[in-house]
């Protein structure tokens, strides 16, 4: 029996999923349904333009939510779950691993177990055609020296951050479905993110927010750990690569080849805002740079090695980082009703609780 033509997206209402739903609605056909707990980083907002979108359905709820997972699958027989929802800050893991684990590890679980569930009660074309896409991080892998080669789908497992051991958790329960159960799985690892929509706690959208408002933009350290950057829609275009071509029970890693210390990333960023928003009350936004005390446990190093993806499906990122960052400063310069709505007093207890007296 052919399956819907339809896709469950968890954490569809945060950075990441929202832009993936967006896209996807701009280029597949079929039904988009949202699954989403709007958690602080959860935003309806970011899914406003698809608001009056027929083949779209925003379901409010929890991963953890074993009844409702059930009935999702039971009631909309997807072709596929593309699972982005988690909970996704290293600093707040640092200060709140509890919830790391509940909706990323058993989150996980739960959508696994009700996906195995529904699977089984397919028959044996639905089941062929059906996948479980689970979107992960290279921050399983650990931290790497300067002159280490990056991480392949091969380099073991080392998380060091609560964020990142439960991420690798969840990895672990995908790959077990998998070689237990035969679940048609599939694992995306893949670098730091950036692009519309992101909260800003996360180190580029708060750096650009700052220096506009002409406020201090903190470093943790000395400022020359490396990220690997790739921009979200790149990152959306390889997930829908590995959906589509992607061989069941494996993992792929996806990245920018575009590594980079935070420092650099700050200045760009100083520098761009500058050009755009010059602001003779604020002068050279570079002047606002302050470091801080670093991240307990701080990875110095990430990089990916996306030879598989490119090789054996075909995937290569479109945006370099100059155009990228540039168009993210634009959007968010073209964006600040949506900025005034996510920076609530959460936010800004956030911000209390992260940087003062840091
Ligand atoms: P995000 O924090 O912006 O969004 C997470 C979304 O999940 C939010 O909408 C939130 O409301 C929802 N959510 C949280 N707990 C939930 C629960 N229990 N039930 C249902 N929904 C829940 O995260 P993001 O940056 O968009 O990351 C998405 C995924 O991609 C995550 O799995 C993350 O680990 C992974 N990832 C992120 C990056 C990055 O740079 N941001 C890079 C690689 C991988
Ligand atoms: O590598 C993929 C990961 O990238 C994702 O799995 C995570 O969900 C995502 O949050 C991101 O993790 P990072 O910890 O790398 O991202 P963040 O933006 O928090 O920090 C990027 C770098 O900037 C990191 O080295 C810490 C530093 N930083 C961050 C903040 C928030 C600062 O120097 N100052 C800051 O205020």
């Amino acid at each position: 029996m052919e399956l819907n033509n339809t896709v469950i997206v968890t954490g569809g209402a945060g950075f990441i999923g929202s832009n993936f739903v967006l896209e996807w609605l701009r280029r597949e056909g079929g039904q988009v349904v949202t699954l989403d707990k709007l958690t602080y980083a959860g935003n309806l907002g970011n899914l406003a333009s698809v608001d009056q979108d027929p083949r779209h359905l925003f379901v409010h709820g929890d991963i953890c939510d074993d009844e409702l997972v059930a009935g999702l699958f039971e009631t909309h027989r997807p072709r596929a779950i593309l699972h982005f929802a988690a909970e996704s800050h290293v600093d707040r893991s640092i200060k709140n691993p509890g919830e790391f684990v509940r909706t990323n590890v058993v989150g996980t679980l739960n959508l696994l177990k009700n996906a195995c569930a529904y699977w089984k009660s397919l028959d044996a074309e639905g089941q062929r055609q059906f996948r479980f896409l689970h979107v992960s991080t290279d921050e399983v892998y650990g931290s790497l020296g300067p002159d280490d080669p990056a991480f392949t789908e091969l380099t073991p497992y080392a998380p060091n951050s609560p964020y990142a051991a439960s991420k690798a958790g969840s990895d672990h329960l995908v790959r077990a479905y998998h070689h237990t159960f035969g679940l048609p799985t599939l694992t995306t690892n893949c670098s730091n993110n950036y692009g519309p929509f992101q909260f800003p706690e996360k180190l580029i959208p708060l750096v650009l927010l700052n220096a506009l408002e002409g406020k201090a933009l903190p470093v943790y350290g000395d400022g020359k750990n490396v990220r690997d950057w790739l921009h979200v829609q790149d990152h959306c275009s390889g997930i829908r690569c590995v959906l589509e071509k992607g061989a069941p029970g494996e993992t792929y890693n996806i990245g920018g080849r575009s590594e980079m210390k935070n420092i650099d990333v700050v200045t760009a960023i100083c520098d761009i805002l500058d050009e755009l928003r010059p602001d003779a009350k604020i002068g050279a936004r570079r002047s606002l740079i302050t470091y801080v005390t670093d991240r307990p446990g701080h990875d110095r190093r990430y990089a990916i090695d996306a030879t598989r993806i490119e090789a054996e499906l075909g995937w290569t990122p479109q945006m370099r980082f100059a155009e990228g960052i540039r168009k993210t400063i634009e959007w968010y310069l073209s964006n600040m009703s949506w900025v005034d709505g996510v920076r609530s007093g959460a936010y800004q207890e956030w911000l209390h609780q992260n940087y003062r007296g840091r």
